[in-house]
């Protein structure tokens, strides 16, 4: 080869060299979620609300194009590690996001922790990803499963005047650690729990615990389920002629995003949440005006977690102008946030998880009615994190 052909050839790669800087000016953003299962809906619905977001934003955060990366977790912890490296060292994406499930979170947020990349949390509430496992690199747009639950047990025993209950929930972090929560606020109101009954996840077979669950005969039952599995619950608690006698309550993924399917097993049904239809706040009309016209369907909480996650990075980006290799200038402009979000505006905690109101809600038709504010500025007490404010 002469000279000039090899001076071409390596003005040639200098040029696709630049042209790939270039591109990088772009944010590389990797979606983690179930796609399949029992969560599927909840994936999509995180979706979409994460892309209506950074859609109404022009398509870019920060001033900054974003790029999405996708992967279906399948709700699986067992292939959380190699589904987020997946993302990771493979698409070395600058931003991971996800998921639904608390046990795969806690493997993703094992590799965000090693790995130092951002991590976003818009759903699992793993109490212990805002606990003792808190890092400086990771934040969630969602809740503890501590918060609903705590709320829950407060409105049961304080306003619903009830004095046992008895616990069902899948066997698994969000399950068990929403049952503690509901424990640890009906109790401390002079409430008792007799009886907590589980199952593994995403097992459906109800009928033998409902059927201890009439011998037991307590005041309320307390149930964690969500996605299709809650569909199924309420639906069997209802055949089963229990709702008659014992009240069913639980965190509002009882009856979020499950309510047409669930029709009216789960008429009157009261639930504890973050977010509640029909808030009324302008944020909350805006985009339930929007997500409604994309999508054809009304959104629920997953869509305003995955809403939310979008503008929490969004504040981010915008503290560090754009640049997302500025990782510390970029995590503290997500600590100071204050985001508008459609559940009314929320704050971070020093342990990155948002202090936020806990709804009571009422089912009514295909609607979780809000009907006031069962605890206010919620903060999750973040047993055993070190990060400091
Ligand atoms: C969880 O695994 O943390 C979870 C899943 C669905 C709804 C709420 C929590």
């Amino acid at each position: 080869m002469n000279n000039v052909k090899k001076a071409t050839i390596a003005t040639a790669i200098m040029l696709a060299g630049g042209l790939g800087q270039a591109a990088q000016a772009e944010v590389k953003v990797g979606l983690m979620l179930p796609a399949t299962g029992t969560y599927a809906a909840l994936g999509k619905a995180i979706e979409n609300g994460f892309k209506l977001y950074v859609e109404e934003q022009g398509g870019k955060l920060g001033g900054q194009q974003i790029q999405y990366f996708a992967v279906d977790d399948e709700s699986d912890p067992a292939k959380a590690p190699e589904n987020t490296n997946r993302l990771v060292q493979r698409d070395k994406v600058d931003v991971l996001v996800g998921t639904v499930h608390s046990g795969v979170a806690m493997g993703m947020a094992k590799i965000a922790r090693d790995s130092g990349v951002i991590y976003i949390i818009p759903n699992a509430g793993a109490d212990m990803l805002t606990g003792p496992l808190c890092a400086k690199n990771i934040f969630r747009s969602s809740f503890t499963n501590w918060q609903p639950a705590y709320g829950m047990g407060i409105v049961a025993a304080e306003k619903q005047k009830h004095k046992t209950a008895v616990t069902i929930n899948w066997k698994y972090a969000a399950g068990t650690e929403a049952a503690d929560g509901f424990r640890e606020g009906f109790e401390a109101k002079g409430g008792k729990v007799i009886k907590e009954l589980t199952l593994p996840f995403p097992n459906v077979e109800f009928q033998s615990l409902l059927t201890e669950i009439s011998s037991l005969k307590p005041d309320a039952v307390f149930a964690f389920f969500a996605g299709g599995g809650a569909v199924k619950f309420v639906k069997d608690y209802d055949a089963s002629g229990l709702r008659k006698t014992i009240p069913l309550y639980g965190p509002g993924f009882l009856t979020d995003g499950t309510l047409a399917a669930q029709g009216d097993a789960a008429k009157g049904m009261l639930t504890t949440l973050h977010y509640a239809d029909e808030l009324n706040n302008p944020k909350d009309k805006a985009f339930r005006k929007h997500y409604q016209e994309k999508f054809s369907m009304e959104p629920d909480v997953y869509a305003v977690q995955g809403y939310d996650a979008a503008q929490l990075l969004a504040a981010g980006l915008n503290h560090a102008k754009g640049d997302i290799k500025n990782k510390d200038t970029v995590i503290e402009g997500m600590e100071q946030a204050k985001v508008d979000s459609p559940r009314g505006p929320f704050t971070m905690s020093k342990a990155h998880n948002p202090v936020q109101n806990i709804y009571l809600r009422e089912v009514v038709g295909n609607h979780n009615k809000n009907l006031g504010i069962a605890v206010a500025n919620l903060e999750d007490p973040a047993k055993g994190c070190k990060l400091s404010k």
